[in-house]
């Protein structure tokens, strides 16, 4: 095996157009940050480079459907993304983003020097073209019926229901997402990257070169170049991307699978300006991309294409580990449908679980084929491996240690053949590690780690030394130096999969960031070492909280059906629409919701429905008159917030003047309830 001086590992650059959820950490983040912590644990000169991908057409999307600009959305998500990874220790050494100079700068550069390298083929072609809209339909813009599996609403680019990827060309019944509108054809001129002047270069770099790529991967690649390459436009019609650096090319801008990977080059520029080059440059650099199995076309095929076509002394990926999906409760994650476990809430949800979803997520993680998220495994993974395995063993050592020795690490003296033969499996048990982590196996990894964690508790049910402590005390001092030897190995073991947990762990053992070299050794805490006060590594899941996601779920799902059921009978029927008309964020601005609280309610003499309320909205006292009569009592509302519209046009009902609007939802049988914040707010505070 070949001898690297340094380790550039990529993790996908996830799309700035949504939070990220326990998907994109499963498939990606957590195997590509266990790998990163592992090399440096070692000691290895390692980068680890993300950073948000804020280009292309889903993101425009979003931005149309909010009523904000593209950058709007690709600030808020960025910033979230970028939290939640934090949080959950993934340990990039630059978590940068696409839309940033460095980034526009570098991929421009990259597609002028392949243009003036006549890399590219510059074709005409009929596009589809939204004459409402005035706009060319690229990618997700158009939508119609796929013509592989016949689902309605595929996209232009690819199906999401049987998975296939398309041209716009192949879609029956295309249709404008923007207006909705039939597109007609137009010409447009675009650049091409001749992927098929690639193919035999390719099939004997991966199908020759690369038989050791996981099966997946390897498979994918193979019936790609056995299908025969095309060549694949690089640049689009459209106004949020980078602008194509060439004369006469305006209102186009690059692909984003163009200029997206280049986003690895230039965030390791940004990183590190002056010595980028032999990171990218140098054949003693090991590059390895993770990614997700939808990604491993454009890492295996595409870009490795343009770093050659590009020359100059680019390296390859020498690895592309990719990962299969992961589903959620036996259905498939969709940002769209809501139906996933996003990363900002599990934090705020769990505090202090990062290491549980980290674990799951590893343990169960999509290696070779997709799997299945469940709350009730995330349960029973932490509560009968981390709480009554893993943090139990470490928990009854480090007490017992308090409790017999002061907290001091006692002497081993003369070890009898159950203490040898535990202390032998820990070398042993390294090596399979190792050998496993080395070859992308993660799970398997995390399950030699946990059958040290195992193997020690084991030996300490079956020693007792709790028992042997009123008789023999030399023997108690052995077991427990042994087992205090088993959990500063496990600390390294774990640190890896685990960090907050390694952290913790070292914490108390008073053990300051031991390196991997340590890992194996009988001898890591010296007798008479002093250990810090005992700390639950976990703690029990509780019914209640599963109960709480599954219900939560449930909600999803109900909304979802309530949606789809909305939107087939507006498809079957003339009838108008359920929903109103979209509105602008503009428009939304308009108006002036402002909490507020009433101070007095009476009723409107001869009226069924009208209350009079007098109420303090922060800005001014005044009256509004409200048809909630039926609704609520005049005593009901007195001293309650509530929110109003303060700026609509005062009007007089009944001969009052009213000056404003109370909101209130209003259900399918008439009924009314004010809104109310979720906690006393001050009087006028704006509600966006
Ligand atoms: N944004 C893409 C996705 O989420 C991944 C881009 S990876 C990169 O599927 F290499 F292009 F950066
Ligand atoms: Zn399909």
């Amino acid at each position: 095996m070949k001898n690297y001086k340094r380790h550039l590992i990529t993790a996908a650059l996830p799309y700035a157009n949504g939070a990220v959820h326990i998907g994109h950490l499963a498939g990606v983040y957590v195997p590509a940050d266990i790998y990163a912590r592992y090399l440096r644990l070692k000691g290895e000169d390692v980068k680890f480079i993300c950073g948000s991908d804020e280009h292309g057409v889903p993101i425009t999307i979003k931005a149309r459907k909010l009523g904000c600009t593209p950058q709007d959305v690709v600030d808020k998500y960025h910033a979230i993304i970028k939290d939640s990874f934090q949080k959950f220790g993934i340990s990039f050494d630059i978590y940068s983003r696409t839309s940033s100079e460095i980034h526009h700068k570098t991929a421009a550069a990259f597609f002028r020097k392949l243009y003036d390298d006549g890399k590219f083929i510059e074709k005409e072609t009929e596009q589809y073209y939204d004459t409402e809209a005035g706009a060319f339909l690229a990618d997700r813009y158009i939508t119609g019926t796929c013509p592989k599996c016949g689902a309605e609403g595929a996209y232009g680019d690819q199906c999401e229901k049987c998975g296939s990827t398309l041209s716009p060309d192949e879609l029956i019944n295309p249709r404008s997402a923007i207006s909705g509108s039939e597109p007609v054809k137009k010409k447009t001129k675009h650049w091409y990257l001749p992927l098929d002047q690639y193919e035999q270069w390719l099939k004997e770099w991966i199908l020759e070169g690369h038989k050791e790529w996981k099966t997946n991967v390897y498979g994918q690649c193979k019936s790609w170049l056995d299908g025969g390459l095309q060549p694949r436009a690089v640049s689009r019609d459209l106004d949020w991307g980078i602008p194509v650096p060439v004369e006469g090319a305006e209102g186009k801008v690059l692909y984003v699978w163009f200029d997206a990977p280049i986003g690895y080059i230039s965030n390791t520029i940004e990183l590190l300006p002056e010595e980028w080059e032999k990171w990218w440059k140098s054949e003693d650099t090991k590059m390895v991309h993770f990614i997700g199995k939808d990604n491993i076309v454009f890492h295996c095929i595409v870009f490795p294409s343009m770093l050659k076509a590009y020359g100059d002394g680019f390296i390859l990926p020498e690895n592309v580990p990719a990962n299969e999906f992961l589903n959620l409760e036996g259905e498939k994650i969709s940002t769209s449908r809501n139906w996933a476990v996003w990363l900002h809430e599990y934090l705020e949800e769990f505090p202090g679980q990062e290491d549980v979803l980290r674990y799951v997520l590893c343990a169960n993680a999509p290696e070779t084929k997709d799997n299945d998220f469940t709350w009730k495994d995330f349960q029973t993974r932490n509560n009968s491996e981390l709480v009554a395995i893993y943090g139990n063993f470490v928990n009854r050592a480090v007490v017992l240690t308090h409790k017999y020795f002061g907290g001091k690490v006692p002497t081993a003296g003369r070890l009898q053949d159950a203490d040898k033969e535990v202390l032998a499996q820990i070398p042993l048990i390294k090596k399979q590690l190792e050998a496993d982590l080395e070859s992308y196996k993660f799970r398997e990894a995390l399950k030699e780690a946990m059958n040290l964690a195992r193997l020690g508790n084991k030996y300490l049910t079956e020693t007792e030394p709790w028992k042997l402590a009123k008789t023999d005390m030399e023997r108690v001092a052995a077991i427990l130096n042994v087992s205090l030897q088993l959990c500063a190995n496990l600390s390294i073991a774990f640190a890896p999969f685990l960090p907050f947990s390694s952290a913790k762990l070292q914490q108390m053992l008073n053990l300051e960031n031991p390196g991997w070299e340590r890992f194996g050794s009988a001898h890591i805490l010296e007798e008479n070492h002093p250990l810090n006060p005992a700390q639950l590594l976990f703690s029990k899941v509780e019914d209640a909280a599963v109960e709480a996601q599954i219900a939560k779920l449930n909600a999803t799902k109900k909304a979802n059906q309530m949606q789809e059921a909305g939107s087939s009978s507006r498809q079957h029927s003339t009838s108008p629409l359920p929903g109103k008309e979209e509105c602008t964020f503009d428009d939304f601005m308009k108006m002036d919701i402002r909490t507020a609280t009433v101070l007095e309610a009476v009723r409107v003499p001869k009226t069924d429905k009208l209350l009079k309320l007098t109420i303090d909205t922060g800005l001014d006292i005044r009256t509004i008159v409200s048809g909630i009569a039926e609704h609520y009592s005049p005593e009901e509302m007195i001293g309650k917030q509530i929110c109003i519209l303060a700026n609509l046009l005062p009007r007089k009902i009944k001969g009052i003047e009213s000056k404003g609007m109370i909101l209130m939802a209003k259900d399918e049988s008439g009924r009314m309830r004010f809104i109310t914040p979720a906690e006393a707010v001050d009087n006028g505070a704006c509600v966006n």
